[in-house]
């Protein structure tokens, strides 16, 4: 398949509402399992990944078409000990979100994020971590992109990239 005409864009304050999106794409469905519902995005530990999105040390990128049609989004956000994320390693290290819409992934569009987000994350944080339930291909993905495993706890992983 020809991959489509994308272009690959910072992230503004004024994105939020595309990353309410974006939190619910970059949640792992098994094959064969379905979809969560959309009301996901509003459990507390979903919702801390966008909520207030903007603020200090909040950086990423979006992937859309030509015209402007959002497929994508890799962000990143710094937790303290008191708000953390599933990926939370210290206060300086940020944590990566990534998704691609379904029906578009598999074409290259996560690599270039990623790619993009990492480059602007060296010179902004020490370390990039995340959070992968074990089993999701994604894992493959990290692994190229230079991320390496902290450690497995009930079948997800903790994985940091030092910059
Ligand atoms: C993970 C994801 C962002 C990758 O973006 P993408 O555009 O599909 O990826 P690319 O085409 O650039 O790279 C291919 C790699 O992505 C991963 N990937 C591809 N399809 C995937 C899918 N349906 N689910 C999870 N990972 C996938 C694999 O690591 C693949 O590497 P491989 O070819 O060696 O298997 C995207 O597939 C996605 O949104 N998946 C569902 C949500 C998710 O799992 N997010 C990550 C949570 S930690």
């Amino acid at each position: 398949m020809t991959p489509p005409a994308i272009r690959i864009r910072r992230l503004t304050q004024a994105d939020e509402p595309l990353l309410w999106e974006a939190v619910y794409h970059a949640i792992y469905v098994p094959q064969g399992q379905s979809p969560p519902p959309k009301t996901i995005i509003d459990d507390p530990n979903v919702a801390r990944y966008v909520n207030d999105w903007g603020r200090s040390g909040d950086m990423g990128f979006a992937a859309e078409t030509t015209v402007g049609r959002p497929l994508g989004a890799c962000w990143l956000r710094c937790w303290n000990a008191r708000d953390r994320g599933y990926g939370y390693v210290d206060d300086q290290t940020a944590e990566l979100s990534l998704a691609v819409w379904p029906g578009h992934r598999a074409q290259g569009i996560g690599t270039r994020l990623i790619r993009a987000a990492l480059e602007e994350a060296e010179q902004q944080y020490p370390a990039v971590s995340l959070s992968v339930t074990s089993i999701n291909p994604a894992v493959r993905l990290y692994d190229r992109m230079g991320f390496e495993r902290l450690g497995e706890q009930g079948g997800t992983l903790l994985m940091l990239r030092k910059n």
